[in-house]
């Protein structure tokens, strides 16, 4: 049987996992694809450096020149994270012909075109199933098994770390900072866990997965991003009481043309929103009850209506499992020749656009600290009802002790713009104290 040949370059958590679930699984999947898959080098930065899984020392290299420049070396693994020296080292596999297989959601938001540019080139392919939801193959899926379908909406918990939080923050009453830590020693939180928890690390795969839908690559910065650090105990435990738990949900939706009544919209066209924030998530919806370090992609389409992704969204062995389905992918169009069988992202839409989130409309959740004094509610609802924003409920629970009161209001859907506008508003009132917290509330309609 043919071997091929792969070096990596990265042997920490999902390095580490890799390796073993090779050691493991490697006569199965020699069984299933032909091909035996064979690790022979590993680029690490410190020989002694502890791993999830130990790395046969032989294998090791301080010097990731050697993965890449050893003719031995078929395919490149980048599992080194970063938008640095990662990008260096995958354009030096990619210009010598490699295909090269990474996890690296944030170099792919950044870099994307560029990378995707160099595997066309050079003849080859990038591979990149682990960058978004760990062990979920969710690329494949709506690059490939859904590629007859028009995607309206994804929705998408995808950052394993913040969903561990926010699971234990509303289980049980754990204080941020720990659940922070537990996540970490378990291996889900990035080398800088401020991506995972400002919300960029979500908004990197939210943004592969609408440029994957719609055909043009969706900058970062184009995305609304709000991470889960403001959150507080007191708004888990509203949304609870009003029948709701609150997710980091990564939202993309197709925008409805607004072109002339009659005509046909361009497929070259194509308006979209994207964001990523804590929302408020009905408990009767199934993404609600996902938990832990689980994640869920709930993708709509037409033809084929609803269907949901589940799966472990981080950690060593889920992103394995990711990792060795684009190694099956890469050995297999090495051995007949076809890199770009399956190419790594294809353009198709020309005037594809973001639109901006002052654009957007939901219903919305405001928490506001007040002073109980006769004439809040009604300053407040006077404000809203100027700004034409309806309110769909309202609560002031009683026995608060303290000079300020939470009142918490629930509305109808309403424009994101002249939401901002009214809260503004509300903020000038003297009896309404600190900060508020404006968080949308999802539907699913
Ligand atoms: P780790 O920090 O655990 O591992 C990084 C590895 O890169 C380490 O082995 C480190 O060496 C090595 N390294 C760093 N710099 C160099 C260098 N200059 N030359 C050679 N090796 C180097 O990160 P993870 O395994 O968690 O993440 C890797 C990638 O996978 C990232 O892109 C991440 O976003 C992505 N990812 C991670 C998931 C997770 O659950 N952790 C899930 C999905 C994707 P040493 O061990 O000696 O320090
Ligand atoms: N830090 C990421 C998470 C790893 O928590 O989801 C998986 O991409």
């Amino acid at each position: 049987m043919d071997q091929i040949n792969i070096g990596m370059i990265g042997g920490g958590t999902v390095g580490s996992g890799v390796f073993h679930a090779l050691q493991q699984n490697a006569d199965l999947m020699a069984a299933r694809i032909g091909l035996r898959l064979g690790i022979g080098k590993v680029a690490v930065k410190a020989f002694d450096e502890p791993r999830p899984y130990p790395i046969s020392p032989s294998v090791l290299t301080l010097n990731w020149h050697e993965v890449v420049e050893d003719p031995a070396v078929q395919v490149v693994i980048e599992l080194v994270g970063g938008t640095g020296i990662a990008r260096t080292m995958i354009l030096a596999a990619l210009e010598r012909g490699k295909p090269v297989v990474t996890a690296n959601k944030a170099l792919l938001s950044a870099h994307g075109p560029e990378l995707f540019a160099a595997a066309r080139k050079f003849g080859t392919n990038l591979y990149y199933e682990a960058s978004v939801a760990g062990g979920i193959p969710i690329i494949k899926v709506v690059r490939e098994s859904l590629v007859g379908n028009r995607i309206d909406r994804i929705y998408g918990i995808v950052n394993g770390t913040c969903n561990y939080i926010l699971t234990r923050m509303k289980r049980e009453g754990a204080a941020f900072a720990d659940v922070l830590a537990d996540a970490q020693r378990l291996g889900y939180a990035e080398a800088d866990p401020t991506l995972d928890i400002d919300g960029h690390d979500a908004a990197h795969k939210t943004g592969i997965l609408a440029s994957l839908a719609h055909g043009f690559w969706v900058n970062h910065d184009d995305i609304h991003v709000e991470g889960i650090r403001q959150l507080t105990p007191l708004d888990i435990r509203f949304a609870t009481q009003l029948g709701y738990t609150i997710k980091l949900l990564g939202i993309v939706k197709t925008v409805p043309p607004t072109g002339r009544a009659g005509k046909k919209p361009s497929p070259a066209a194509n308006r979209i929103s994207v964001s990523v924030g804590p929302t408020l998530v009905p408990d009767h919806h199934v993404l609600a009850s996902v938990n832990d370090v689980f994640n869920a992609v709930f993708i709509s389409g037409s033809p084929i209506g609803d269907t949901l992704y589940y799966g472990r969204g981080a950690g060593k062995d889920a992103t394995a499992s990711a990792v060795l389905s684009d190694l099956a992918d890469a050995a297999l169009d090495l051995r007949h020749g076809t890199p770009q069988r399956v190419p790594a992202f294809v353009p198709h839409v020309t005037k594809g656009r973001v639109i901006p989130l002052a654009e957007t409309s939901s219903r919305f959740y405001l928490r506001l600290d007040v002073m109980d004094r006769p004439g809040v509610i009604a300053k407040i609802s006077a404000i809203l009802s100027t700004g034409g924003i309806s309110i769909s409920s309202i609560i002031q629970p009683e026995g608060h002790e303290g000079e300020t009161v939470p009142v918490i209001l629930m509305t109808h859907t309403a424009n994101r713009a002249a939401m901002d506008r009214c809260c503004a508003a509300i903020a000038k009132i003297p009896a309404v104290k600190g900060p508020s917290r404006l968080l949308p509330v999802e539907d699913f309609d």
